[in-house]
Parts: C-alpha cells; sequence; structure tokens
C-alpha cells in the first residue's frame, strides 16, 4: 500500500521517515498546503485537513497538526502554533514566560489518517515537559530550541538528534500508534 504523508514541513517529514522506515512504511510526502481551519481542536483540525487532501489526492493519505501548550497561559499557543511560531517566535514566548516559575508545558501530536471512503481515524500522542530559561540546540524546528522533554537528561529537542527526538516526543507516540494500525489493516 502507498501512503501520502501531505505537509509543507520538512522537519516534521524527516521525523516520520525516520519512525516509519524501520517499521517498513515507506511513504511518500507531498508538500501541499492544505486550509488549516480555526478551531481550539487540533483533533478537528487534522480531520478537516485529511478529508482536503484525500479529495485532492484521491488516494491513501495522513496529515499531522501539532500544537504546545504551555500551563501557566493556559494552553496558549496550543492550535494556534504554527501561527504565533509566525508572528511572535520563540523569543516571544520566552518574553511571555519571563518572570514565570511554573514552566510546565507539552505538545501534542495528533494525526488524520484516510485510507479510502471511511472517515479518517485519528492517533494522539503527547509529551510532557518544560519550557527553558533560554533557547539551546540548532537542530529540529519550531519550539524545539525551547523544550526540554520529561522524558530526557535536560537537553532541549533542538539539542538531540531526530532518533533521540522520536524517542520520547509527541509525534513520535502519534506515529508509532499510526503503525500499529497500518500493521493491523494490512
Ligand atoms: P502545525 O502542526 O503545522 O500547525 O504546526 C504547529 C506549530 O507548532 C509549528 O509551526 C511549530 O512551530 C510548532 N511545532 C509543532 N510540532 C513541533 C515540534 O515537534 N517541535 C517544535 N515545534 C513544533
Amino acid at each position: 500500500m502507498r501512503l501520502t504523508f501531505v505537509t509543507t514541513n520538512t522537519g516534521k517529514a524527516n521525523e516520520v521517515k525516520s519512525l516509519l522506515k524501520p517499521l517498513g512504511i515507506e511513504i511518500d510526502v507531498r508538500a501541499i498546503k492544505l486550509t488549516e481551519i480555526q478551531s481550539d481542536s487540533l483533533e478537528e483540525i487534522a480531520m478537516r485537513s485529511c478529508e482536503e487532501a484525500h479529495e485532492i489526492l484521491k488516494e491513501p493519505v495522513f496529515v499531522e497538526d501539532a500544537g504546545l501548550f504551555i500551563e501557566r497561559l493556559n494552553g496558549f499557543p496550543g492550535p494556534y502554533s504554527s501561527y504565533v511560531y509566525r508572528t511572535i517566535g520563540v523569543a516571544g514566548i520566552l518574553k511571555l514566560m519571563e518572570y514565570e516559575e511554573n514552566r510546565a508545558a507539552h505538545f501534542k501530536s495528533c494525526i488524520a489518517c484516510k485510507l479510502s471512503r471511511e472517515p479518517p481515524v485519528l492517533f494522539s500522542g503527547v509529551c510532557v515537559g518544560r519550557i527553558s530559561h533560554e533557547p539551546r540546540g540548532l537542530s529540529g524546528f519550531g519550539f524545539d530550541p525551547i523544550f526540554i522533554p520529561e522524558e530526557g537528561d535536560g537537553r532541549t529537542f533542538a539539542e538531540m538528534s531526530v532518533e533521540e527526538k522520536n524517542a520520547v516526543s509527541h509525534r513520535g507516540k502519534s506515529v508509532r500508534l499510526l503503525a500499529e494500525w497500518l500493521r493491523l489493516m494490512r
């Protein structure tokens, strides 16, 4: 079965390929810009993008929507993470958190996969951690330089290799669930 991951984010594409390849799942990546609806729910955003991707390509597809949820900011930026990244960025988040002691945060990843006519199937993964006091590391993308996963040794995501990040990340978890489901569907 050929499966296409629709994303314009090359960082995400690399992480997902590196997770699926060792499991024997080869994917095509298509950088199609899909409509991202405004919603407080990553699940709803992923579902709608997946329906649109399937409508365009008419073949088995999946999409992923992710966000960073900061406890002290009541879950902000959450589903608005890409807009916030493009506008205030890493520096803006650090500024908002400047005098905060509670730096708890989590990333959530939500995958929607549609193989045929049935509605998309959802897979989620969460990675709990905290916001660092300064950006550290050069790898990865987005808010990686300021996120320290709890299941780690104190390094930010941006200080880890793709494999190290995948082992504990929100996306690693959602992609492994997707892979398990695909295995059952074969
Ligand atoms: P979207 O899923 O493409 O809407 O992305 C949401 C935004 O959240 C991205 O633009 C990144 O800034 C951020 N983001 C999502 N996943 C990650 C991650 O694994 N590391 C760092 N930032 C992320």
